[in-house]
């Protein structure tokens, strides 16, 4: 008998290391790990296996589809918007062909089991691009379906592969003659940019908020790579997993989409940066705008309208701006580096 497991990959990024926290507390999954890198002590003795492996490794996954019976896939390795500009066609490879062997597994999955695997994967507000300033400011909440062209290899990757997803799940192999009805259950999240009080972020460009606010807790200075009035969606980890897993929950349905919006709150730069001082009055930032990395935050919006998730599924965050720091962020980092 194959073991029943839920397949992590980027087992070891923020958002893995939520989502394994979370089972290891509160469910009794069987995880199955995967990351390129080693995975943090802490999370190993949480995961019934992890695999140190490559989502390219066509070898390697075949072996998974072996030895496991993979009910939902929670797809989370990629490379972030400001690393993949550094090598595009890397990042293209591991978020579109890395993210193509996964879905190819989940149909192979489906197959054997008899049903659909659900496919969880963390999509970005990187998808959208907006030509302007002036339009990211007159735009208010963005819809799902709008300003839809991205400017970076990230945000077209993201929305590539919300587009494969879509195909994997409605239309794959729809010539065929044995064409076979099982196959996947793709659901995907837009999120903003996360903060997480335990874990920093890699190579994103919405990193400046958990970089100032780490910095400022480690006694670090930091050079904010934006101006102080750039604003963008903000939610943090906690309700990042939340989404995930309450999507992963909701009635098929009544899901109306295969991808969602959603965020929580969207402080400018300045903003953050007040309520930061106020917590860490020594702390040593500065405001020192790289046009590059501005360049692609002011193609972002200022804020999404998440009300289709609202509607199908009860999203709804639980944490607000007040509380996100005054009850989250601000105690956790303060006991962790203090
Ligand atoms: N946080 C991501 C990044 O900055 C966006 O999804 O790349």
């Amino acid at each position: 008998m194959r073991k029943e497991v839920v397949l992590i990959t980027g087992a070891n990024g923020e958002i893995g290391h939520g989502l394994i926290s979370h089972f290891a507390e509160n469910e009794k999954t069987h995880i199955l790990a995967l990351d390129v890198m080693p995975l943090d002590d802490d999370l190993r003795s949480k995961c019934e296996r992890f695999i140190q492996g490559d989502i390219l490794d066509q070898m390697l996954l075949g072996r998974l589809v072996a030895e496991y019976e993979i009910r939902t896939i929670y797809h989370l390795a990629s490379i972030l918007s400001t690393k993949a500009e550094y090598n595009p066609e890397t990042a293209h490879r591991v978020n579109v062909e890395g993210t193509l062997n996964l879905l190819r597994l989940a149909v192979e999955q489906a197959t054997w089991q008899g049903k659909p695997v659900k496919f969880l994967y963390p999509s970005s507000i990187a998808v959208y691009g907006l030509p302007d300033i002036a339009t990211k400011n007159a735009s208010g909440k963005i819809k799902e379906e709008i300003w839809c062209q991205p400017t970076t290899m990230y945000g077209c990757n993201k929305l590539y592969c919300e587009q494969l997803g879509r195909y994997y799940t409605k239309y794959y192999r729809q010539l065929a003659a044995d064409k076979n009805p099982i196959g996947i259950d793709f659901r995907a999240i837009r999120f903003p940019g996360l903060i997480s009080a335990v874990t920093t972020p890699t190579g994103g460009t919405s990193d400046y908020c958990p970089e100032m606010l780490h910095h400022a807790a480690m006694g670090k200075e930091y050079r904010c790579f934006v101006r102080p009035d750039t604003q963008l969606p903000f939610m943090v980890m906690p309700d990042a997993i939340k989404a995930l897993l309450e999507l992963e929950k909701a009635d098929q349905s009544n899901l109306s989409n295969l991808v969602y919006n959603v965020t929580s709150f969207n402080p400018s730069a300045q903003e953050f940066y007040d309520i930061v001082i106020k917590a860490f009055p020594n702390a040593d930032i500065t405001f020192e705008p790289d046009i590059a990395r501005q360049g692609i935050v002011d193609t972002w919006p200022a804020d999404v309208d998440d009300s289709a998730a609202t509607t199908d599924w009860g999203w709804r965050p639980d944490f607000d701006q007040e509380r996100a720091f005054n009850e989250y962020l601000l105690p956790a980092v303060k006991e962790r580096y203090l």
